[in-house]
C-alpha cells in the first residue's frame, strides 16, 4: 500500500463568477465529497451570484454541510480582511482548488492582487506552501459558454398576464429578467407558451490576448497547477494516491 492510500484530503475550494464550468465543477466537487474527502467552499461575490443563476447555490451545502472543514465561506460575510483564510497559514488544507477561475480572478492572482475572498485564499495557500489547482475559464482560442436564464425579446408576446412573471418564486422577472434575483429554477421556462424563455444556451466567446498571457503566467507561478477542465482535478488527486 503506497502512503497516501486511504487518506482523505482537506480541500479548499473557491468558486468564482463563471458560468463556464461552473456546472462541471460542481460534479467534480459532488464526486470529491462522495469519495469522503473533505470541501471547504469558499465563494467570491461574483461566484455566489453566478452559483444562483444556474441554480447551483442551493446545492452547495449538499457538498459543504457545515461540519468543520466543510463550511460554506462567502466574500460577502467575511469583512475585509478575510479572517478565515488564517487556516491556511497554519495548514488546515491540503489543496486549495479554484475552479471555475475568472479572467478577473486569474487576472489578480498573478499581479499578486488579494482583495476578494478566492484571491485570498490563493495567495496565502502559496505563502504557507500548500499546492494550488486552478482551472481558469479563459484559456483556449474561444470558449463555450452557457447563458442563464434569459428572455428572447422577439418571442415574447407581452402578454397581459405573464405566467412566468407571475409564477416567478423570486419575483425576478419583468419585461427581462433580474439575473441578481434569478434563482435558477428554471420553472419560467415552461410556463411561456411562446418559448420566449430559455436557460443554458450555448454562446461562443473570444479569449482576450490579456488573459491568456494571464494564464501562461498563472501556470509558471510556484505551487500552482493549471489544469484545462474540471475533471482534470480528478486524474489530479487519484494521480496524487498512486504515488
Ligand atoms: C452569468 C455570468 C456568467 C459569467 N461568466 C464568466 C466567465 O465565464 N468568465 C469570466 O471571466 N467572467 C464571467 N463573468 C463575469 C464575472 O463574474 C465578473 O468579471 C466578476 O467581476 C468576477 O469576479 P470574481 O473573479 O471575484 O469572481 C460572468 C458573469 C455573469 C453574470
Amino acid at each position: 500500500m503506497n502512503k497516501n492510500e486511504g487518506r482523505k484530503l482537506r480541500i479548499a475550494w473557491g468558486i468564482t463568477g463563471a458560468g463556464h464550468f461552473i456546472k462541471d465543477s460542481y460534479s467534480v466537487m459532488r464526486q470529491l465529497k462522495e469519495e469522503g474527502h473533505s470541501i471547504t467552499t469558499f465563494m467570491s461575490r461574483a461566484g455566489e451570484e453566478v452559483a444562483r443563476m444556474y441554480g447551483l447555490f442551493d446545492k452547495t451545502p449538499g457538498i459543504s454541510d457545515g461540519s468543520y472543514l466543510n463550511e460554506i465561506y462567502l466574500d460577502s460575510s467575511q469583512g475585509f480582511s478575510f479572517p478565515k483564510i488564517g487556516r491556511f497559514n497554519v495548514g488546515r488544507y491540503d489543496l486549495l482548488v479554484v475552479s471555475p477561475a475568472t479572467s478577473n480572478t486569474v487576472a489578480k492572482i498573478v499581479h499578486g492582487i488579494a482583495d476578494t475572498l478566492v484571491t485570498n485564499c490563493a495567495a496565502q495557500a502559496m505563502k504557507s506552501g500548500t499546492p494550488v489547482l486552478i482551472v481558469p475559464v479563459d484559456c483556449e482560442n474561444s470558449v463555450i459558454s452557457e447563458m442563464p436564464y434569459t428572455i428572447d425579446r422577439s418571442k415574447c408576446r407581452s402578454c397581459e398576464t405573464c405566467e412566468p412573471r407571475e409564477n416567478c418564486p423570486n419575483e425576478a422577472i419583468t419585461d427581462q429578467i433580474d439575473l441578481l434575483k434569478c434563482q435558477g429554477c428554471g420553472a419560467c421556462v415552461s410556463l411561456c407558451e411562446f418559448g420566449a424563455i430559455s436557460g443554458g444556451s450555448p454562446v461562443s466567446l473570444k479569449i482576450r490576448k490579456v488573459d491568456s498571457r494571464n494564464t501562461k503566467l498563472l501556470a509558471e507561478m510556484e505551487g500552482v497547477s493549471v489544469l484545462r477542465e474540471p475533471k482534470e482535478i480528478l486524474d489530479k488527486i487519484h494521480n496524487w494516491y498512486h504515488q
